[in-house]
């Protein structure tokens, strides 16, 4: 049975040594990011309901059966994140854009879907994503594309699969979803009661479609491109050039069309061998997302990587950040004056730049020594009453076990240039 101490279903407490992989790909996210010329910015991860309702579509699985809604104590109906792109274009729509001005940010943090869990699938997981807002361009699109590469590449994850696809654009739709109805209309006893749902509502999430029983008449499927209007495949050509100018290899998938309904022209997903079942690493596109209140959309491109997929797809290849360092020092402590004056030793060390640790409580010399093991510190400092009156510190190297009086002005200096020595 379950622990009552366990986290809520799909949701997980990230410790050590985990957590210093988290820090590794977050950290080469801001790096490599800040490269590119984009800033960070952090959104609420709470926002008011309607921003996801009118941004990501209401037609959406996200919207319509994954998203984290109450009622907040004044009444009003307020969600947790599902996706970042929505709350990233309110807070620059409230900032204000000019016309034709650009911004670039990139985020990561915690987002939640309410998704039936699976491995490499939470309820709460996190992402790292960047937006470029403003400007309409297939160059501005396959540099987005790169820099994702650019960015498995620097976390050790060189063998993602890039898939591309266009999404058209609104004048395309109609003629489009025509064409998919007529495709699908013959089909339709046979699928899920999803598609049949969408294929009222919303015929181009039908391609979108995991269900065994489904694939047959999607695979049959008029691919997206052919639908579409001369401007969008002229647009798509030229992002496709563009990603062979740059030597960034893909493949066209005619069926890729992503979650979300705000998409527009280019969209791509990266997936990796070594996930299994939830195999996007990361997913984007350029689109044209709706506030509320505003008919006028916000445009740009981005996309967002999954953390806890990009470390099961380093785990996969082999790929760990370093380790937990252990303790530089352990101070040990016999008797109440040594523990009062090894307090004061310990916040000399810190500021000296050393990792301390000190006895607080006063246990047997054994246990302390035990303790400077389970730390795996590298020198242990021991002191008693006679250190103390002979103005010492005994400092014991623990790899060889040598003791050394020290005296007690010059522990610091004498633990730095062996600490740094090696
Ligand atoms: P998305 O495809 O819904 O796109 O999510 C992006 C990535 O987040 C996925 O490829 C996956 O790695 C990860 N992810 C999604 N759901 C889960 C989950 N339940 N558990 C674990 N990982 C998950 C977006 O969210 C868009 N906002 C991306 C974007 C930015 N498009 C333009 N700009």
């Amino acid at each position: 049975m379950a622990s009552q101490w366990e986290p809520l279903l799909g949701t997980a407490d990230i410790a050590e040594p985990e957590v210093r992989e988290w820090v590794f790909v977050e950290n080469q996210a801001r790096a490599l990011f800040s490269r590119y010329g984009y800033g960070e910015l952090r959104t609420p991860v709470i926002e008011r309901t309607d921003v996801f309702v009118r941004g990501l579509g209401d037609e959406t699985d996200v919207v319509k059966k994954e998203m984290y809604t109450f009622e907040d104590r004044g009444g009003r109906s307020v969600t947790l994140r599902p996706e970042g792109t929505a709350g990233v274009m309110r807070a620059i729509a409230n900032q204000g854009l000019a016309e034709g001005e650009e911004r670039r940010v990139f985020y990561m943090g915690p987002m939640f879907r309410g998704e039936r869990p699976a491995a490499g699938r939470r309820r709460q997981f996190h992402q790292v994503g960047v937006e470029a807002v403003g400007r309409a361009a297939p160059l501005l699109d396959a540099e987005c594309i790169a820099m994702l590469l650019h960015f498995l590449e620097e976390v050790g994850i060189a063998d993602g699969e890039l898939l591309v696809n266009s999404r058209g654009t609104a004048d395309d739709r109609p003629a489009a979803a025509a064409a998919l109805k007529e495709h699908f209309t013959p089909h339709l006893a046979g699928l899920c009661e999803d598609c049949r749902r969408r294929f009222e509502t919303n015929v181009w999430r039908m391609l979108d479609c995991k269900v065994e029983g489904c694939q047959e008449a999607i695979r049959g499927a008029p691919a997206i491109m052919d639908l579409l209007g001369a401007e969008s495949k002229a647009y798509f050509a030229a992002v496709c050039a563009c990603l062979d100018g740059l030597k960034v290899p893909y493949r066209v998938d005619p069926r890729l069309v992503r979650g979300l309904d705000y998409y527009e022209h280019t969209v791509f997903e990266v997936v990796h061998s070594g996930l299994g079942a939830q195999n996007a690493l990361a997913g984007g596109g350029r689109y044209a997302l709706f506030l509320p209140g505003s008919d006028r959309p916000v445009r740009g491109v981005g996309f967002a990587a999954g953390l806890e997929r990009l470390l099961l797809a380093r785990a996969s290849l082999g790929q760990a950040a370093a380790g937990t360092p252990g303790m530089d020092v352990f101070l040990v402590s016999l008797g109440e004056r040594a523990l009062a004056a090894s307090q004061l030793l310990a916040a000399e060390l810190r500021h000296a730049g050393l990792r301390v640790l000190a006895e607080t409580t006063g246990r047997s010399m054994k246990a302390q020594m035990r303790a400077a093991d389970r730390v795996r510190a590298r020198y242990t400092l021991i002191r008693g009453d006679n250190e103390l009156d002979g103005g010492t510190v005994l400092c014991k190297a623990m790899a060889d076990g040598v003791q050394t009086p020290v005296a007690a002005g010059e522990v610091a200096a004498w633990l730095l240039a062996r600490l740094m020595s090696g």
